[in-house]
């Protein structure tokens, strides 16, 4: 097999492919990277800098204070950042509109039999959508186009610089047999390879100097074709993993893809602000490889309320760096008081609760402080957004309930728990154990029964019934 641009090696397209059969599993097994970016917070983020963009546009006379925002989700995964954006943008009362979409039609699917969705008929609408494929194209002018770990994911060139000479590293690849998907059995040789460099990358190059860096081809050309839909106005937020500056390009080195499934890539984020020249370009001061926000803004002169929600949003803070700093937190025994705080800073997210449900169900709180747990817990539930997967939200918060001794309340959830994730001896034994505590010896004896079916020789369930004699 002859080598070939990594653009238009198999792998991306084997990536693609992944992506489709995998759908929401590629969320629920943790495939990808996403928590963080789906999280309440940056969704919160995001709504503000809309509103703010909406507001330059308004000031611009280029939108009336009555018109929708037209905001357009590009390779939208499992849909987890557009449930929180949709409520998000409806408690600050926003006229929006949402096309969500993605190239794999299996999350299409997915993402069209969410109640949130089919509730919001005309607001929220999901349609299959390559970002590049000539076939394809939004039915709207988008305001503002979301992108997340997208940019990763669409082809990337590698090209190497020796001796002031610029050469495609080129890439044969070749396909052993095997179970797993294509993208993470491909043996990969690299190679420079002379070919007619185009005249961006021939101008690029100089800045990054000798050595191998990538461009992220496909994201340039997805921008592109998003400044032509949206009639060259348009605001694109962008989260990825990336190198931010130069200098991290040219610490970079070797072409740096990650397998996951699918492939990915560490986008060149300096080529793509060299790429979009003169126009905004409103960077994350902490952006880091990991995950890095970007804004990137064209067709309005002024964007100073869009500048200015930046600099206090995304613009400011790292919400990786907030990660880990929870993390550390969570490393020695909290008050309930703090894990609070905490909680209620991170807008109730429920995967920050899960984070902490351990020390909640070790903690003893007063009263007060277990009234206030229990509100906190049915404000986390309503974010929640059910991926399945090994994470059972609705078990953790019913774990935490049942030790506060909110039996009713605990039950509802461990039914929740059973509704989402099938049935688990585990959720079925302290449901009955709640359903004995509060007296329905009936439900509680058929659900020891059904322990004792799933689970064989259950101890507690066995002891449990041997004593109600009604084994
Ligand atoms: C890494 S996932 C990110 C998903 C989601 N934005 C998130 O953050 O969880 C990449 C997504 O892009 C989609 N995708 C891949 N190639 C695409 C393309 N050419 N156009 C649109 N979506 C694409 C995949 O189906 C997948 O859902």
């Amino acid at each position: 097999m002859t080598a070939t641009p990594l653009s238009e090696s198999p792998l991306w397209r084997w990536s693609s492919q992944f992506y489709e059969r995998a759908a929401t599993e590629a969320w629920s097994k943790g495939t990808v990277p996403w928590r963080l970016t789906n999280s309440v917070r940056v969704a919160e983020a995001y709504g503000r800098m809309i509103t703010a963009w909406r507001a330059d546009l308004i000031a611009a006379g280029l939108k009336t204070v009555d018109a929708p925002i037209e905001v357009l989700e590009l390779g939208g995964g499992a849909g987890r950042l557009a449930f929180h954006l949709v409520r998000w943008l409806e408690a600050a009362k926003v006229p929006f509109q949402l096309m969500w979409t993605d190239a794999a039609q299996s999350n299409v699917e997915a993402f069209r039999a969410r109640a949130f969705v089919h509730e919001r008929p005309g607001v929220v609408e999901a349609l299959k959508l390559d970002a590049l494929s000539e076939r394809d194209a939004p039915p709207m002018a988008p305001d503002v186009v979301i992108a997340t770990y997208l940019f990763d994911t669409l082809p990337h060139d590698a090209w190497a610089v020796r001796g002031g000479k610029v050469f495609s590293r080129a890439v044969r690849v070749e396909l052993p047999p095997g179970d797993a998907p294509e993208c993470e059995r491909a043996v990969l040789e690299w190679e420079d390879v002379e070919v007619d460099v185009p005249a961006f990358v021939r101008g690029y190059a100089p800045r990054v100097g000798e050595g191998v860096f990538m461009v992220p081809s496909g994201a340039l050309r997805c921008l592109a074709r998003v400044g032509g839909w949206a009639h060259g106005r348009c605001l694109v937020l962008a989260a990825d993993k990336g190198e931010p500056d130069v200098a991290a390009v040219q610490t970079g080195g070797n072409p740096k893809l990650q397998r996951h499934g699918g492939i990915s890539a560490m986008v060149n984020f300096d080529a793509i602000r060299a790429w979009w020249g003169w126009r905004p370009f409103l960077r994350s001061a902490q952006a880091e490889p990991d995950l890095g926000f970007y804004a990137l803004a064209q067709g309005l002169e002024t964007l100073a309320v869009t500048r200015a929600t930046w600099s206090a949003t995304l613009g400011a803070e790292s919400l990786l760096h907030r990660l880990r700093e929870l993390d550390a937190l969570l490393q020695y025994p909290q008050p309930v008081k703090r894990l609070l705080e905490v909680l209620e800073a991170w807008r109730f997210d429920p995967d920050v609760f899960v984070r902490m449900a351990e020390p909640l169900r070790a903690a003893q709180p007063t009263p007060d402080e277990g009234a206030l747990l229990v509100e906190a817990i049915d404000r986390a539930w309503e974010s929640h957004f059910e991926v399945g997967g090994a994470v059972d939200v609705a078990f953790e918060m019913a774990t935490v309930l049942h030790r506060l001794g909110q039996l009713t309340h605990a039950a509802r959830f461990y039914e929740r728990s059973l509704e989402a994730h099938g049935r688990h001896a585990t959720v079925c034994f302290n449901l009955a154990l709640c359903r004995l505590d509060l007296g329905d010896r009936e439900r509680g004896a058929a659900l020891l029964r059904e322990v004792l079916s799933l689970s064989p020789g259950h101890g507690g369930a066995t002891r449990i019934l041997a004593r109600l004699g009604a084994g």
